[in-house]
């Protein structure tokens, strides 16, 4: 053993010797086996992605403060071409695509940026990050070895690394930029295309690296990342990643803090105790670099989700929700880690660890540094036994799927399963209630009318609308003979339709006689339904919708949408026509978009109606209302239970796709932290809507006389959509006597370790009016559901109520001489608080 923990060592400090060295002496980021350079200094860097088009400028500031009060060094972003590039050669680096802006930003906090440029970016995003018009250059074929793709990947890159440079952005330029990436995840991409693959990704990497950024270059899951690119690994767990030489440092580019929600599909939750142990295991196997995909997901504004299917809220249960508040316990449990790691940094960043078993399922990891500096982590793999652990000269209790972290191999500061920070519960509170609305019909599309264009069969939906609007009108008309049979049996003829997806809504002589859509995992749909036609001329019109071009998969350019066919109608005369051959009406978009009624001036430009003439629970509706912006700075959402699908506008500015009559399924269950986590774990909402509120940002109104928009396909009442604000609810604390704390750091050098304390706080502003649940003993449940369990302390509620009512943060110590006494003694106990915040 302990030669071969030598042998490793010398091994490390040989390797010390090989590092990459990209620049000059004044500013320098390199690498070597350990870690990321910064300076000639090696960092355990702790970083998280905020994409900056899914929030606005206006939240930018706040967003990196509470990323950098979260203990964050780095903000990770991925680069949006096709924001930035919405036509070919016409570039757009405005607003929620100011890419200088915001890395500016990140600088004057303090912090370090991580460019994903791409410019393939998955990220359920529209088409992954390409501009549509992309599809259409002649003899293209995405992510391979294709001169047309390469060609405009480069020029993109170059571009986006020629604005950093001039704007001095580079960490060796004094900027903020201290890595990049080239491609996403495109290992399992190579390994299925086999020799185009491969040449690519040489290509890519040569491509960037004569760039000169002066910064490394990350390709993540990508095992054959050529040197002196660095590979890196995303998943939920990624602490057995091996980069594909030695030296080069252990980098975790996506750390996943949940998962994303698709419309039709339950709310994805990640335990906080289960994010923090993945961490912790990373680090303690000697991991250099991770990044939390996502630190803020925000929101998915306008046609930007990709999928297809995709939620407009790509909240992500992320530390951050998606409002841009803190989610706790999850944001106040990874800051307390975060601390403990840079405590033990100085430890970590000298060697690799040395791995003892302490027990079946248990394990320490120790690493040191030649100054004397000792850092330990303590594992427990067991999913159902907290442990007693000897290690050292000390004795450790470690819950199950649990790691304590002892900065200096003494004092356990934290433990993944054991939360500091508090829980709270967010409410979504009506602020404004009973918006007077308008309403205004569009019209059903009809073949051979003006505006519309004749085509032979039927044409792919992206091809004929470019993505410029998730409609197309697909018209033809049927003429039934009056000797038809049905006529007189009333034995109405079948119609079939095949759709490439992703919804259909199928009007018969101007009436919707129904609607079929997919989902994320199966976005083709088949309509089947009797429809009654009459002797003469009938109007049938197919509303195709698009809910977000496809993000990831082989060449999913070349995926399809809309109506391709079979058509077929059964039952007549002679059997079964197949319409797919006729001659088919096209007409892209709505009439309501082509006015622009989703803005002052288009919306002033039709006749709407009011009071009894509005119209309710009918498709295709058009609403409007005016309102003026509610008080206090608290983030704001639209309630839409009670309508379909469509679009929303607030000021002409698209807030996004609404679909709360996609009710989630796909199972929800009870949540335990412990155990491998999977995106199917944890889940809510099931029979619920996938999304409910949809996020207005403060920043787009204006005091007065806000233009709410709402363009409804399936029908819903418009008379109850609320404005609903964010608040904080109730806040809890769940703390185990003895736990591991920060405080004990405190404590160091007395021998003695700090007494476990209930910290409860309010946002700024609000105060603590009552103390809903208190018990010290063994308390079941979690915050929101506390119940006594059968030990209860029955003075555990004086100290909480004289401590915390009436004040905005308080502090209650778990100890039994402050509850009455032990309520039972030689039983483990706990303290669980829940307060309203008011
Ligand atoms: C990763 C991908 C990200 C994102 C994530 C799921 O594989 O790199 O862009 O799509 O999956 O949220």
């Amino acid at each position: 053993m302990g030669l071969r923990v030598q042998m490793r060592n010398m091994n490390f400090m040989f390797l010390v010797f090989f590092s990459w060295a990209f620049s000059s002496a004044t500013a320098s980021v390199t690498y070597d086996h350990r870690a990321i350079v910064i300076n000639g200094k090696r960092r355990i860097l702790i970083s998280g992605s905020i994409h900056y088009p899914r929030s606005t400028p206006e939240m930018w500031p706040d967003l990196i403060q509470k990323a950098k009060d979260g203990g964050l060094d780095v903000i990770q972003t991925y680069v949006f071409w096709n924001g930035h590039e919405p036509s070919e050669g016409k570039y757009y680096f405005e607003n929620r695509y100011d890419l200088v802006k915001f890395i500016k930003l990140v600088h004057q906090a303090g912090l370090y940026v991580h460019l994903r440029i791409g410019p393939y970016i998955c990220g359920e995003w529209n088409f992954g990050g390409f501009p549509v018009w992309l599809k259409y250059v002649p003899g293209i074929a995405f992510r391979t070895d294709n001169g047309p793709f390469k060609w405009h990947m480069q020029r993109f890159t170059e571009k986006i690394v020629n604005i950093m440079k001039a704007e001095g952005l580079f960490e060796t330029q004094g900027g903020p930029i201290i890595m990049s990436q080239i491609e996403n995840e495109y290992g399992p991409v190579e390994w299925e295309i086999g020799a185009p693959g491969k040449a690519y990704t040489k290509w890519a990497a040569q491509m960037a690296v004569g760039l000169n950024t002066g910064v490394p270059w990350v390709m993540c899951k990508q095992d054959d990342a050529p040197d002196p690119v660095i590979d890196a690994c995303n998943g939920f767990y990624c602490e057995n990643y091996k980069p594909n030489q030695v030296y080069k440092p252990k980098l975790w580019t996506e750390a996943w803090t949940g998962w994303y929600t698709e419309f039709g599909g339950p709310v994805p939750h990640r335990p906080a105790e289960d994010l923090a142990f993945a961490v912790a295991r990373f680090i303690q196997n000697g991991g250099a670099f991770f990044n939390y995909y996502m630190y803020h997901g925000g929101t998915n504004f306008g046609r930007t989700a990709g999928g297809p299917f995709i939620a407009t809220s790509y909240d992500y249960d992320a530390p951050l929700d998606e409002f841009g508040l803190p989610r706790d316990p999850k944001w106040g449990h990874l800051r307390d880690l975060h601390r403990a790691i840079k405590l033990a940094e100085s430890a970590l960043v000298s060697s690799d660890p040395t791995v003892t078993k302490l027990g079946n399922n248990q394990e320490a990891h120790v690493f040191r540094s030649n100054t004397g500096a000792c850092a330990a982590f303590l594992a427990n793999y067991d999913t159902n036994y907290d442990v007693k652990v000897s290690f050292g000269n000390g004795r450790y209790n470690l819950p199950p799927w649990s790691i304590s972290i002892l900065p200096d191999c003494k004092t356990a500061v934290y433990n993944t399963a054991r939360l500091g920070a508090q829980s709270t519960v967010m409410w979504m509170t009506p602020v404004y209630k009973g918006f007077s609305w308008e309403s205004y019909n569009e019209e059903t599309a009809s073949a051979n009318s003006g505006d519309t264009t004749a085509l032979d069969g039927l044409w792919e939906q992206v091809y004929v609308t470019r993505d410029n609007t998730d409609y197309l009108w697909y018209l033809t008309d049927i003429t039934i003979g009056s000797d038809e049979g049905f006529l007189k049996t009333g034995n109405y003829p079948l119609l079939n339709i095949f759709s490439a997806g992703h919804a259909l809504h199928v009007f018969v002589n101007g009436q919707l006689t129904g609607s079929a859509y997919g989902s994320l995992d199966k976005p083709k749909l088949t309509f089947t339904q009797n429809i009654k036609l009459r002797a003469g001329v009938n109007k049938l019109a197919l509303l195709s919708v698009a809910v977000g071009l496809p993000n990831v998969g082989l060449h999913f350019e070349t995926w399809n949408a809309g109506v391709l066919g079979p058509v077929t109608l059964n039952g007549l005369n002679t059997g079964t026509w197949d319409m797919s051959k006729w001659k088919w009406s096209y007409k892209i978009g709505l009439k309501g978009e082509k006015l622009g009624l989703h803005t002052v001036s288009g919306s002033s430009s039709v006749e709407w109606g009011q009071g009894s003439f509005l119209a309710k629970h009918q498709p295709l509706t058009w609403y409007k209302t005016t309102f003026n912006a509610p008080g206090g700075n608290g983030p704001l959402a639209l309630d839409m239970n009670s309508m379909g699908k469509g679009q929303i506008w607030i000021n002409g500015r698209s807030i996004g796709r609404h679909w709360p009559a996609y009710k989630a399924s796909g199972g929800c269950g009870p949540c335990n932290y412990a155990g491998t986590f999977t995106d199917k774990k944890c889940r809510t909402d099931c029979g619920q809507p996938s999304q409910r509120w949809y996020h207005v940002p403060r920043s787009w109104l204006n005091p007065t006389g806000n233009l709410l928009v709402v363009f409804e396909e399936w029908g819903g009442d418009p008379n109850w959509i609320n404005l609903d604000q964010r608040t904080t609810g109730t806040v809890c604390a769940d703390i185990h006597e003895g736990q591991p704390t920060m405080e004990n750091w405190g404590a160091l050098g007395s021998g003695k370790v700090a007494v476990a304390k209930a910290h409860l706080w309010c946002p700024p502003g609000h105060k603590i009016s009552q103390i809903k649940f208190a018990s010290y003993g063994v308390p079941q449940g979690t915050c929101g559901n506390y119940r006594a369990g059968s030990c209860h302390a029955h003075k555990s509620y004086d100290v909480p109520q004289k401590n915390c009512v009436g004040q905005q943060s308080c502090t209650v110590i778990v100890a039994p001489q402050f509850f009455g006494g032990d309520p039972c003694p030689g039983v483990a106990k706990k303290l669980s608080l829940e307060a309203i915040c008011s």
